[in-house]
């Protein structure tokens, strides 16, 4: 729900997002949420799980949120013996997080 709430929150005008569910040899579950909203920065890509952390500097700094979100998703994903992970092309180029679950 958090990813969802972000890729809406993080975009501007016409919001694109798409999610995409594949499993890997029966064993994995590799979740897609990619969006075309504002984009992360490079340097904030790992940043971004870490507790409170929002990325600073921004029209999107008027976004309310607590910055939790992420730190408490990948604490919970981790605790599935998963991963998360972002990418992001760049400042206004969109943002993709991917997740990596162990198949129950
Ligand atoms: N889809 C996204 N697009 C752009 N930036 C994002 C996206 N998701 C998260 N971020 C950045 O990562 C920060 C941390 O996200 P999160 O932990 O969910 O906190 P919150 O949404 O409360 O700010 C956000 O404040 C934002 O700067
Ligand atoms: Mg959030």
């Amino acid at each position: 729900m958090n990813l969802l709430d972000n890729a809406v929150k993080y975009s501007q005008q016409e919001i694109k997002i798409s999610v995409e569910v594949k499993t890997i040899d029966d064993k994995k579950v590799i979740i897609n949420i990619k969006d075309n909203g504002v984009g992360i920065p490079r340097s904030d890509l790992k940043r971004v799980f870490r507790r409170f952390f929002r990325v600073q500097g921004r029209l999107m700094s008027k976004v309310k949120g607590t910055g939790l979100g992420l730190f408490i998703a990948q604490s919970v994903i981790s605790k599935h013996g998963g991963k998360i992970s972002a990418e992001s092309e760049g400042e206004g180029k969109g943002s993709t997080f991917t997740i990596q679950l162990p198949k129950a």
